[in-house]
């Protein structure tokens, strides 16, 4: 997701230092060249070691020792993006005050690329009036600051001002980084199995695990869609994305036929049950009996209604889950569903589909068809979305 994307991670001295070298990490994971600086109090509670070994190249911390007589332009100037996580209540005094001491802070006075700064320190400096100013003028001139949040901090001591969570701080580097192709979209995206009751405590449901539906949530999001998530799994829904709850097919038949009116795409990837119990026991069936019958009846397929009323400029993707016949399947529903494109997976294989972190795809419309190779869901998203652009 940050392939080819110049990164330089700044780290000052606080306790949360420790936590930067996972943060490394997760981005060259995520395919950024990472080019860690320091500031000399950050060294006091990390090793350059470290963050060295896990990063793209070397620990800078000097302005002074480096081969480069102008390190801090030429990290600037070569930048995507400068993430500053922890960031001190010094440093960020420096940065809105236009003070260069170090590295660092000569770094971000001299870029032109994007800041997200994440701020880590006691409550009490959290809420001083000096610091708040600070950030408050570094807001104003457009620095992303990523809050702290509430938690246990150095010393045992309970507020605000922990670092925020790696992932978030990942969220937002992301959103700063990703262009915004689906901008002024409205997207409704369905996720996860549905669940359809037996009696009060059983329910029959399916092997999704609603991951390729947050995928598609969070890429969307991250590309500048205005999006919604209905799911019966809103626990994990990613953020930045508006979530309906829906439990059984009948209730997502719902939500869905209530709200897409309001949508230029929706994209069907739930896993929606295709049969329900006929009967559903008020109290709960006792095993005493020894067996019990259990008659099922097929639910309404909603999406034939959304592919038979679409609006012209709306964009209507199903899913085929298949274990034979993938194409030709798919190309079946895509034109019985009267659908602009489908997602067709044959979740018979390893790695494919079903509760799996990865899927492998064929996007079909009328007349052209996409295939992304086994990857990560996100990357399957962006495909998807990526075809979704192609035909609209
Ligand atoms: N779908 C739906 N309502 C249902 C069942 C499925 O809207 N009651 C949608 C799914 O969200 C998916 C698409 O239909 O986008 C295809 O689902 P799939 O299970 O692959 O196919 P079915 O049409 O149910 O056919 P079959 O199970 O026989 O392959």
């Amino acid at each position: 997701m940050l392939s080819d994307k110049r990164i330089v991670l700044g780290v000052s001295g606080g306790i949360a230092a420790y936590k930067s070298v996972e943060i490394s990490r997760r981005l060259v994971d995520a395919g950024a060249f990472v080019s860690p600086v320091m500031s000399s109090a950050a060294k006091k509670f990390i090793g350059e070691l470290t963050l060295s070994a896990l990063a793209s190249e070397p620990v800078k911390t000097s302005l002074w020792e480096d081969e480069d007589p102008i390190p801090h332009t030429t990290l600037g100037q070569q930048a995507d993006l400068i993430l500053v996580a922890p960031a001190t209540a010094k440093l960020i005094g420096n940065y809105a005050a236009g003070i260069s001491g170090d590295l660092l802070t000569a770094t971000l006075l001299a870029t032109k690329a994007p800041v997200v700064l994440c701020p880590a320190m006691h409550t009490e400096m959290w809420e001083h009036q000096a610091v708040q100013d600070n950030i408050n003028t570094l807001r104003e001139r457009g620095v992303i600051i990523v809050d702290p949040e509430d938690g246990i901090l150095a010393g045992g001591d309970l507020g605000k001002g922990r670092l925020a969570g790696v992932e978030t701080i990942l969220s937002n580097v992301e959103l700063v980084l990703t262009k915004k192709d689906l901008l002024n979209l409205k997207i409704l995206v369905t996720s996860g199995g549905t669940r359809e009751p037996i009696d009060p405590v059983r329910y029959i449901t399916n092997r999704s695990s609603g991951k390729q539906g947050y995928a598609l949530a969070e890429a969307a999001f991250m590309r500048g869609a205005d999006v919604t998530l209905v799911t019966s799994m809103p626990d994990f829904a990613p953020v930045g994305v508006k979530v309906l709850c829906a439990e059984t097919a009948q209730e997502m038949n719902d939500v869905v036929m209530r709200n897409q009116e309001d949508f230029d795409i929706v994209i069907m990837a739930a896993a929606i049950a295709d049969f329900r119990p006929e009967l559903i026991s008020e109290q709960k069936i006792k095993k005493i009996k020894g067996s019990t019958d259990l008659k099922l009846i097929n639910t309404h397929d909603f999406l034939v209604d959304l592919g038979k009323g679409k609006r012209p400029s709306q964009t209507i993707v199903g899913f085929a889950a298949e274990t034979e016949d993938l194409e030709s399947n798919a190309m079946e529903k895509l034109k019985r569903k009267h659908l602009d494109l489908i997602v067709a997976n044959n979740v018979s294989l390893p790695g494919v589909g079903f509760s799996y972190d990865t899927n492998e795809v064929t996007i079909i419309s009328e007349d052209s068809k996409w295939t992304v190779p086994l990857s990560d869901k996100r990357i399957i998203a962006d495909g998807i979305l990526d075809a979704i652009l192609e035909i609209r």
